[in-house]
């Protein structure tokens, strides 16, 4: 069947098996690797996008679902060529190790962060429950986020340049 999703701002239409996961559309498809596969279970959550403004499991969703929708991935965060300040977090607070899990738990936290500028570490943990972490043991993931909620236009750019914090 033919879809056409918005993904990151761009249209892409292509020719796609009805049964194909929007995670293996992205991933194979449109060759934006940064959403990881993690498992067959619908629980590690390392697949997080947003499908218009909502976070969701793309294993679980299919790529028809997204025909005419909107989807933001990990690749669509930074913005012209600057960081997003939960990508900064992340650097800043060392909160990853192996980094599978980022992509998800990055998408999750900015969506959080859209509609609670200032979370506590409760509603932090609470946001990022359907996603596992084998490597941090969490506490860094939410010093991240945290982190990022203090600093809203702190950011570096691409190149790796600190970049003056605009507070
Ligand atoms: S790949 Fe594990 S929840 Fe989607
Ligand atoms: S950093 Fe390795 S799974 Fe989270």
């Amino acid at each position: 069947m033919q879809i056409t999703v918005n993904v990151n701002g761009a249209d892409y239409s292509r020719d796609v098996e009805a049964r194909l996961l929007l995670i293996h559309f992205l991933r194979d498809d449109l060759g934006l690797t940064g959403s990881h596969w993690g498992c067959d279970t619908s629980n590690c959550g390392a697949c997080v996008v947003w499908l218009d403004d909502t976070p969701v499991k793309s294993c679980t969703v299919l790529a028809a679902m997204a025909d005419g929708r909107r989807v933001r991935t990990v690749e669509g965060l930074a913005a012209a060529g600057q960081l997003d300040p939960i990508q900064q977090g992340f650097a800043e607070c060392h909160g990853l190790q192996c980094g599978f899990c980022t992509p998800g738990m990055m998408m999750t936290s900015r969506w959080l962060l859209d509609r609670s500028p200032d979370p506590s570490p409760e509603e932090i943990r609470e946001a990022l429950s359907g996603q596992i972490c084998r490597c941090t043991g969490y506490e860094n993931i939410v010093r991240s986020v945290l982190w990022a909620s203090k600093h809203p236009d702190g950011r570096v750019d691409t190149a790796g340049d600190a970049v003056e914090d605009a507070e």
